[in-house]
């Protein structure tokens, strides 16, 4: 695992977004795992001005997780979080991007079909997480298996509370479908991205604590090629 700290979130955030191009300009057709929350959103717009849009004729990209149950028109959703930051103002053909159906009515289908896609790829070129405050890495929560793909997941309380926090309205989460530790960790890397002082202390667990499904966040210890890239705010005690 490689920390690196940034003085600032607006630092990560331009190293984040160069970071991904320059993958992007070394392999044309890479295949990403994007994630949503508030974290990545500066880092997107980014690298939304600063690629161009035939950067990624060949990208495939694919959202990290969803809320079952709410469409991915909703504003709160990953897909809605990456259309609107990096995907539509650049214009991205909709052919080269997939999210999962977080309404649709055969779940487990819908996790076969991104696990297939990435098969068919030959595998993550790079995955983006944020981590919740439970050190959870897309929606898989506390407890969770590092042997899983895509899958469904239960929420944790803290995770549907916190998860108001990206609608306008009060909104009904109790399960996720999400991209699985097993893919984080076959990926040729991934990065973890936090900021602000509330990431402080799962950072510092993040690091210290052993290697345990009880803080999915950990399994960043056991990968490969592993980043941690943080702002001076949440890496303040490591
Ligand atoms: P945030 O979400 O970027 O909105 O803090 C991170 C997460 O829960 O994975």
């Amino acid at each position: 695992m490689k920390i690196r700290k940034f003085e600032t979130d607006d630092d990560l955030a331009e190293a984040v977004s160069d970071y991904i191009l320059k993958l992007i300009k070394k392999k044309p057709d890479a295949t990403l795992v994007l994630t949503s929350g508030d974290t990545p959103i500066k880092a997107y717009r980014l690298l939304a001005q600063k690629a161009k849009p035939e950067e990624f004729e060949k990208v495939c990209i694919i959202g990290l997780d969803e809320w079952v149950g709410v469409p991915g028109e909703s504003e709160g959703s990953c897909r809605y979080i990456v259309e609107q930051n990096l995907l539509f103002p650049l214009q991205v053909n909709s052919a080269n991007y997939t999210f999962f159906d977080s309404v649709a009515s055969d779940l487990e289908a819908e996790c076969m079909r991104i696990d297939q896609l990435i098969l068919q790829r030959g595998g993550l070129d790079f995955i983006i997480v944020g981590i919740g405050l439970n050190g959870h890495i897309g929606l898989n929560e506390p407890g969770c298996s590092f042997d899983n793909y895509c899958h469904v997941s239960e929420l944790a309380e803290m995770t549907i509370t916190i998860g108001q926090k990206y609608f306008q309205s009060e909104t009904v989460l109790s399960k996720g479908i999400t991209v699985g530790l097993k893919h984080l960790l076959e990926a040729k890397t991934a990065m973890l991205m936090a900021a602000g002082t509330q990431k402080a202390e799962i950072i510092e667990k993040t690091v210290s604590e052993p290697v345990s499904t009880a803080l999915p966040s950990t399994v960043f210890q056991s990968h490969k090629n592993g980043l941690l890239w943080l702002d001076e705010a949440a890496g303040k005690n490591i």
